[in-house]
């Protein structure tokens, strides 16, 4: 299935970018990054131009990470205001519900009316510039507008995925010390209710949370008869009635903070990745515009959830800041029937549809009849993102969905990245399904063996970049050490993305997947150590051990070994029951696939877990352990193998 797809004519003809254009701008990029850099910042507009590039240390002792430092601007004036006077009349926002009888069209001005109006009442309840503000929205127009409100007024936004159990969001609203939470009554998807409302109660009653936590702000979506506590909660339609229509862009630092968006890591807590004003609009802008081709006019639908960093950069913050029509989602693909993705597009006249493998390999399933029920000439060019694609899936999506007129960009990235990283261009790069391709203008990506050393030509390691971006994350909020540890203490003056990587003759990169102890479940990422201590909080858990394992359609499913405490009867009800329990402690995505029940957990002779044995028995490899001489007792591998689930 090492079939290439050389660049379509038609896609080639439209672009802004052929092949030899992303090559001299490549070359252009490492020769000279600072004017590169110079040149795309002009893609904003400032209130004040910078006059320093760039000031970056990638030095452990003394990391810093600053673009465009002097300069100021406001990011929502960039989406929104310096679109009035061109496109003040354009859709700016498509909305389109879970019901497939309801849509909105908000206009650039509209959209700035409602914006304003919402910042005016954020200032009303307090919130200053600095401040930060949660997030717990389902997908409707005012999510957007929430993120863009705390941009006007200089607040740092913390968008929580609407999906999270209460404990989750309570954490989160702890952690970055929110002031105030925007949420819904309810959230609506493929037809069930999302008690939103109620989670942010319960996360209210959590510890810590009121020490912060002043207001929160409801948005009303269903009519749900939800409980309003006094003085604390408020109606946004309430509230809205007596502000004023214009609300001033509060003038911003390129580094002042834009936003906290936390992610999963190996450890434990997840970490609230920090990203800024001006490097990292530019850098969503920047490659909104070259990877999806975007050109005026253009009917963009990514199909994230504003939740994850794909729906910040590419829902919200790209595509608005080049003024373009942007469509939002509220629904699930097989809801009401697994053509809905595809009535979607022909509804819209979608050109550009951006999704995840997960959804693909789910529609997939279900065969081409409910693809071709539609038309979908309207289609132009097609995205994926969040982990690797497979080629069956990939040539599905390409040759039934596509029909063999769209080309596909398989694009690699991360939140902490801020934007996409390495990733075809439609107009210029040859296709190879699987790959993510090549790097992107100013993105110098390398690979590493285990000790550090460079490798050269075709070659597979560890994927680090070497220089810095405008898009990086600039700290993990609240703890500079961890950041300094994660990503910059492996490897010397190298971004250390947690990724394994192959590079073809050609130069082309191909994402093996995650080499840390960090999940990818339908393109989410979940860290192993996060699923373990909800199980371990469980009474009748003495012990669990969480690895990934291969799955048809998440493309990684979540296997749990648990060792129980002495008494305890493995029984089906207390599966079920422990299953129930982490989707109540961290959220549905977390929900195991596979409980195994462990007498005992294979480790050294310092007691430390040997998860690679554990990963082997998950993927049926047990055939091939590995050294088990440091085994502290050999028998338990045994007794796992005889019991493993997923044969
Ligand atoms: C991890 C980042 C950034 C968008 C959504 C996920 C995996 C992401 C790809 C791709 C292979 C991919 C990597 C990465 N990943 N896109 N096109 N091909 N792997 O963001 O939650 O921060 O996860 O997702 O393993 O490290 P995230």
């Amino acid at each position: 299935m090492k079939k290439l797809h050389p660049v379509l004519p038609a896609a080639r003809e439209r672009a802004l970018i052929d092949n030899d254009a992303y090559l001299a701008m490549y070359q252009q990029s490492v020769e000279d990054p600072e004017g590169f850099w110079t040149e795309q910042a002009g893609r904003l507009d400032w209130f004040k131009p910078f006059s320093r590039v760039k000031d970056v240390s990638w030095d452990a002792d003394d990391l810093h990470v600053r673009w465009f430092d002097d300069g100021v601007l406001n990011a929502c004036y960039n989406c929104v205001d310096r679109h009035l006077e061109t496109r003040g009349d354009q859709t700016a926002i498509l909305w389109e519900g879970d019901d497939p009888a309801r849509d909105e069209a908000i206009t650039y001005r509209q959209l700035h009316s409602r914006v304003s109006r919402m910042a005016n009442v954020l200032k009303e309840l307090g919130v200053v510039k600095g401040d930060r503000v949660t997030l717990y929205m389902p997908m409707i127009p005012e999510a957007a507008i929430a993120m863009l409100a705390c941009a006007r007024i200089g607040a740092a936004h913390s968008v929580v995925f609407g999906g999270f159990s209460p404990d989750a969001l309570a954490g989160r609203i702890v952690d970055c010390e929110s002031k105030l939470v925007i949420t819904a009554d309810e959230g609506l998807r493929g037809g069930r209710k999302v008690p939103l409302k109620a989670n942010v109660d319960a996360a209210k009653s959590r510890p810590g949370v009121m020490d912060h936590l002043e207001s929160v702000l409801v948005v009303r979506n269903t009519d749900a008869g939800v409980p309003m506590q006094d003085g604390v909660d408020h109606w946004l339609h309430e509230r809205e009635a007596d502000v004023a229509d214009d609300c001033p862009c509060e003038p911003m630092g390129a580094e002042d903070p834009l936003f906290i968006l936390y992610t999963s890591g190996s450890t434990g807590k997840p970490k609230g990745v920090l990203h800024t004003t001006g490097g990292y609009l530019l850098y969503a802008a920047y490659t909104h515009e070259i990877v999806f081709d975007y050109q005026d006019g253009d009917i963009y639908w990514c199909t994230a959830d504003v939740g994850w960093i794909t729906g910040h950069s590419y829902i919200v913050y790209g595509p608005l800041a080049n003024g373009a029509i942007t469509m939002m989602f509220e629904g699930v693909p097989n809801y009401p029937d697994y053509s809905r993705f595809w009535q979607v597009v022909d509804k819209h006249q979608v050109n550009i549809c951006y999704t995840a493998p997960t959804a693909i390999r789910a529609l997939m399933r279900e065969g081409e009849g409910p693809v071709k029920a539609t038309s979908r000439q309207s289609l132009r060019l097609l995205g994926s993102v969040g982990e690797p694609i497979n080629p069956e899936a990939w040539e599905w999506y390409y040759n039934v969905v596509g029909e063999g007129r769209c080309p596909i960009v398989d694009t690699w990235w991360q939140t902490e990245t801020g934007g996409i990283m390495i990733s075809p261009l439609p107009g210029a790069t040859d296709l190879k399904p699987g790959s993510a391709t090549r790097p992107l203008p100013g993105i110098k990506p390398a690979l590493l063996d285990a000790d550090g050393n460079t490798l050269e030509g075709e070659a597979e390691g560890l994927l680090v970049i070497t220089d810095s971006w405008p898009g990086q994350m600039r700290t993990v909020y609240g703890d500079h050490a961890r950041f300094v540890k994660t990503y910059f203490s492996a490897f010397r003056n190298r971004y250390f993305t947690g990724d394994g990587c192959r590079r073809d003759k050609d130069g082309y990169y191909w994402i093996t997947g995650r080499v840390d102890d960090v999940l990818n479940i339908s393109g989410h990422r979940m860290g192993t150590a996060e699923v373990e201590s909800a199980l371990v909080a469980h009474k009748a858990v003495a012990e669990a051990a969480v690895v990934g394992y291969p799955h048809d359609i998440k493309g990684q499913g979540i296997y749990v070994y648990v060792t129980l405490n002495a008494g305890i009867e493995p029984t089906e009800e207390l599966r079920a029951e422990l299953r129930q329990w982490v989707r109540k402690e961290i959220g549905p995505i977390a929900t195991p696939d596979l409980i195994q029940w462990a007498p005992g957990l294979p480790k050294t002779r310092s007691g430390k877990i040997m998860r690679r044995i554990l990963r082997k028995i998950a993927e049926n490899e047990y055939g091939n352990l590995g050294d088990t001489s440091t085994l502290a007792d050999p028998d338990v591998v045994d007794d796992l193998i005889a019991n493993r689930l997923n044969r």
